[in-house]
């Protein structure tokens, strides 16, 4: 996850955990802006209106209708047809990389038209793969908006004209944040309201912007932000005061949108991750080793997460397979919080 890195103390522990700061080298971006236009990504078969869940493939559907072996092929008219988002149009704030990215790509392997949001005037290489991979293979359409989610004025604006142009708003994943590592005695005003501005009221307006365009289509929808397990526990030996209230606040949040919007069909939860393990998370284990050694026996299952094991909470959430679930937060920290 991102990260703000202050200087300002010098007992700081100061991490790049969550740094932000990388952009592409030169080259790289040239050659892939050759090859694509992020704002009109290829298309595969465009949305229909009211699309059924897709048949199973040929061969599986003919296991299917004679019970020679198990279907796997979920999200048919067959296999867990609640889980399809066919049809479906969703949001996901901070999916140029990480766990937004991972999360998109299972919405989109769902069905999903998807929209990255993403304050990165470029996403990660491994973005473009996932945006061919949708109009090649899973015949849906990953598209980028290069957006800060505190520049309001713009949010709302980048929001309305998806909507507009695809006539619907039915899904919001508010994954961008940031994090900062510094002790409590000496976090400066400038660095908590920068913390707060992102992680609270940025997911604060995406919600209100997407729940605004769902009210107008009168379709109901699901928004699912991440907040942490951080937001209920204090982390040991990660010193993040900030970025924690931030998280209890994103929890709080929900509640309360998820009490005011029900009534519109709009269903508000979170997702409460723990521990991450990430390119950034990787680096932080060589600048503190012991970290490396000691998170994973901080939880019941003895070992760290990957983006990929939230996938499924994604896919969930936004669909119709949740469509019961409202108010609640998700957590997913391998017992971290219960112990
Ligand atoms: N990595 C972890 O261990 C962990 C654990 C629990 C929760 N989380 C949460 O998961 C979410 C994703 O984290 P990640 O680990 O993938 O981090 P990441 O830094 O890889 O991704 C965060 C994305 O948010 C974007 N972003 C940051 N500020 C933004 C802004 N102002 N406007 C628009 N986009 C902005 C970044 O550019 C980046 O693409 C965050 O909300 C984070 O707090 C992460």
């Amino acid at each position: 996850m991102a990260s703000i890195l202050r200087t300002s103390a010098p007992r700081a522990i100061r991490t790049t955990l969550l740094s932000s700061r990388r952009t592409p080298a030169l080259p790289i971006l040239q050659t892939r802006l050759q090859s694509h236009d992020t704002r009109n990504p290829p298309r595969g078969n465009p949305p229909i209106a009211n699309r059924p869940p897709p048949d199973a493939p040929r061969e599986e559907a003919g296991a299917l209708r004679n019970n020679s072996k198990s279907g796997s092929y979920l999200g048919t008219t067959k296999r867990l047809p609640e889980f399809n988002l066919n049809d479906k149009v969703v949001l996901v704030t901070g999916a140029a990389r990480g766990l937004g990215l991972v999360q998109a790509e299972a919405l989109l392997e769902a069905g999903a038209t998807v929209y990255a949001l993403d304050r990165m005037p470029e996403p990660s290489a491994d973005f473009y793969r996932v945006q061919k991979r949708a109009a090649e293979e899973l015949g849906t359409t990953l598209h980028y908006r290069q957006i800060d989610v505190r520049d309001v004025p713009g949010l709302n604006e980048v929001v309305k004209s998806i909507s507009d142009s695809q006539g619907k708003l039915d899904g919001l994943i508010a994954a961008a944040g940031i994090q900062q590592e510094t002790p409590a005695l000496e976090y400066t005003a400038k660095d908590a309201n920068l913390m707060f501005e992102v992680n609270v009221t940025g997911v604060f307006m995406t919600a209100q912007a997407v729940a605004k365009e769902m009210i107008r289509w009168k379709r109901g929808g699901s928004i699912a932000m991440i907040a942490s397990m951080s937001g209920a526990v204090a982390n040991k030996g990660l010193i993040c005061p900030a970025y924690n209230a931030s998280k209890a606040a994103v929890m709080q949040l929900a509640r309360n949108f998820a009490s005011e919007w029900g009534h519109y069909g709009i269903r508000v939860n979170t997702i409460s991750p723990g521990y991450i393990k990430t390119a950034m998370v990787e680096a932080l284990f060589e600048q503190y080793p012991e970290r490396k050694r000691d998170w994973p026996t901080q939880n019941m299952l003895g070992k760290l997460s990957v983006p990929q094991q939230y996938r499924g909470a994604a896919v969930f959430l936004i669909s119709d397979a949740s469509s019961f679930m409202t108010a609640a937060d998700l957590r997913i920290d391998g017992g971290h919080s219960a112990w």
